[in-house]
């Protein structure tokens, strides 16, 4: 095929814009698709083009248009104006998951309608543009409203009408809008705006604050919010609807990343509202959001906030990387003494997909070995857990929570977890099938082991048996956890929060409108459906933050700990004598965690019995300031057993008031 051989060409090439601005390939393949596309539109192709198809030209885009503005503005024509990604699903196998989508689509699809205010059947009291999290209001009472839920509703619903997928939803994204500028200016008990009342987990569904006892803050929810009114926001952009963006959304915009960018690194309540600590989810979901908010920032020329935001999206994206554990999965929580394996990393995935990011595993894609490897041990820790999972086979799908230990409203499965393993599957496939080849890497081996006991480690091009094999089981897999939900889903399509861990009826919160945007953004992702970018693709990461856990042989695992008051946009790094200590290079130094502020800390695995110097660095944006002389000096012990390696009080630990900085 003539058009194959230029997609090889291009596919996988990563170079900048500018770039393929100057190939004479590039305006060719564009005329190209354009011509393709006003083909595909003459046809019918909802029915007429495979999503392979569909996937293909996709894969043109983002392959051979980098991130440059025309390329957003063409792609956006395309997928939204025209329903390009709405496509046959031709590869479904399950008729029992085509049959409940069919139904459950719509009925999900009411189901979030009715808890949003003013005229939402079951959100009585709620004011215009406000979400309820269910209309439950004893045992639990639910009828509040929350930053996080009602963003990631607003998300799914601004995906839904930005790619043409539901043009009916207008008026009530434009009431969310309207009701988010009034609840951020709410005081309450983190604060006022400018003081922290931005974390503020949830209000009362009359737009005043809720003032009882909670976990707070929680400051994923700003960085949720941003991330849908930045969607919404691009969107308004290509209908050249710039001074509503610049008057009215930038404002809220400003607010949250101006947030996040000064909060990031102090601790917060995780996503469950539980562990107060630093938070995989969270620092995901920030620092996607200041990476779309620069974007933004250019696009309507607010350039003044851009180095700041950029420079706390790389500490942000520096940070998210010391989650790994050398176990093979993402710890969710830098506290909480659990085992860390939580749904929180997966909702990370989900959240923070940007497709043209392909398998990026600095950014934890869906379609990564991180995110696979973590994957499969937050789904087998549920196998023994819930008696309804029992007797099922290993490559099937199962009822999943939000993490093993759980015993909230009695520790059940929860639909949106569930569903949310089914959507990080569907975007893996959607890419693999776009980019036509997967990779198994040491680290993904085992995931891929469960549909293919005797794949090895390498390439597989879409025209080999093992990626047919690979990518037809790991379809089944994903609609196996779509069954579960089918199964559990009473007749009238209701989603409440838990289902019963022994026999599958529902528990806690009824009609939880979170359960409802999961299920449609599963649904949409299943249909191959690609939110749109947010800039994922491409971003590097020179920080070698250390990656935790226990290390290699002849290592320790130690502590540094050190007491140093610091002020907005400061941080403090450590560099020293060694490798893992980046040998004194501070424009490579490790960035130390806050999240116990004033007392900043870092896990370093060092060589063992080694004399090693180092020194903490203060860093604010380009200024570096390094401590007083002389160096700090320490032998590291012996080889701890590497058993006990991971048990904080068997790390050697040190402990340091920071000296004056020169
Ligand atoms: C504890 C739960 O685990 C948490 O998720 C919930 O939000 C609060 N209680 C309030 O119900
Ligand atoms: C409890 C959940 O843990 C939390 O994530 C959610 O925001 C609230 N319920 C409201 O749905």
């Amino acid at each position: 095929m003539w058009a194959s051989s230029k997609l090889a060409r291009f596919f996988g090439v990563h170079a900048s814009p500018s770039t393929y601005d100057s190939s004479p390939y590039f305006h060719l393949l564009l005329v190209f698709y354009t011509a393709m596309n006003y083909a595909l539109m003459a046809l019918n192709f909802r029915l007429g083009v495979t999503k392979a198809a569909a996937l293909w030209m996709f894969s043109l885009y983002q392959s051979t248009l980098g991130n440059s503005k025309s390329r957003n503005d063409m792609s956006r024509h395309v997928f939204a104006r025209e329903g390009f990604l709405v496509v046959h699903n031709a590869w479904a196998q399950s008729s029992t998951v085509d049959a409940y989508i069919s139904t459950e689509s719509p009925l999900a699809k009411a189901g979030l309608l009715a808890n949003i205010g003013p005229s939402g059947s079951k959100s009585s009291g709620a004011l215009s543009g406000i979400v309820i999290a269910s209309p439950s209001n004893v045992n639990p009472d639910y009828l509040y409203t929350w930053t996080r839920d009602s963003a990631l509703v607003f998300q799914t619903i601004i995906d839904q009408y930005t790619l043409g997928l539901d043009t009916t939803l207008r008026s009530e994204i434009d009431n969310y809008v309207g009701a988010q500028a009034i609840i951020q200016q709410v005081s309450n008990p983190s604060g006022t705006i400018t003081t922290g009342g931005l974390g503020e987990p949830k209000f009362n569904i009359d737009e005043t604050a809720f003032t009882g006892a909670w976990g707070r803050p929680q400051r994923d929810g700003p960085a949720l919010r941003s991330n849908a009114l930045i969607t919404w926001a691009n969107y308004l952009l290509t209908e050249d609807n710039t001074t509503y963006v610049t008057n009215t959304l930038w404002p809220i915009i400003q607010n949250d990343l101006n947030y996040v960018a000064e909060n990031w690194n102090q601790s917060t309540y995780d996503l469950w509202e539980e562990v107060d600590s630093s938070s995989f989810f969270t620092t995901a979901v920030q620092h996607r959001s200041l990476r779309q908010g620069v974007q933004l920032a250019n696009a309507i020329s607010q350039t003044s906030v851009v180095s700041s935001w950029t420079a706390q999206a790389e500490n942000l994206l520096c940070f998210l990387q010391s989650f790994w554990n050398t176990a093979g999965y993402i710890t969710a929580n830098t506290g909480g003494g659990r085992s860390g394996k939580d749904a929180n990393t997966v909702l990370a995935s989900i959240h923070t997909f940007d497709a043209a990011a392909g398998c990026d595993a600095l950014t934890f894609q869906p379609c990564s070995d991180v995110a696979l490897s973590n994957l499969l041990t937050y789904v087998d820790a549920f196998r023994s857990v819930y008696s309804i999972n029992s007797g099922i086979a290993e490559n099937s799908g199962v009822a999943t929570g939000r993490y093993p230990e759980d015993s909230y409203q009695g520790g059940n499965p929860w639909y949106l977890t569930t569903l949310a393993v089914a959507e990080l599957l569907y975007d893996s496939l959607t890419v693999w099938n776009a980019q036509g080849s997967l990779n198994v890497t040491s680290l993904s081996l085992p995931f891929f082991q469960v549909f293919d006991s005797s794949v090895a480690v390498g390439s597989y091009a879409s025209s080999t048996s093992t990626f047919t094999t690979l990518t037809a089981g790991i379809q089944d897999y994903a609609d196996a956890f779509v069954e579960i939900v089918a199964k559990y889903t009473p007749s009238d399509g209701e989603l409440s929060e838990q289902y019963s861990k022994t026999d599958g009826s529902q528990l806690s919160a009824v009609d939880l409108t979170w359960s409802y945007a999961s299920a449609l953004t599963a649904f949409d992702a299943r249909a191959g459906v690609i939110p749109a970018s947010w800039g994922a693709k491409g971003l590097t990461s020179t920080c070698g933050i250390s990656t935790g856990g226990g290390g290699g042989a002849g290592t320790v695992a130690v502590t540094f700990n050190v007491d140093a008051t610091t002020v907005f946009g400061e941080n403090i790094y450590i560099c020293g004598s060694v490798d893992a200590l980046q040998n004194w290079d501070p424009n490579t130094a490790l960035l130390l965690s806050s999240a116990d502020y004033p007392i900043w800390s870092i896990t370093v695995n060092l060589p063992a019995s080694t004399d090693i110097q180092y020194k903490y660095v203060r860093i604010d944006g380009s200024s570096i300031t390094w401590e007083s002389d002389p160096n700090m000096e320490i032998t590291t012990p012996a080889s701890v057993s590497r058993a006990r390696i991971h048990e904080r009080e068997d790390k050697y630990a040190i402990s340091e008031r920071e000296r004056p900085m020169r």
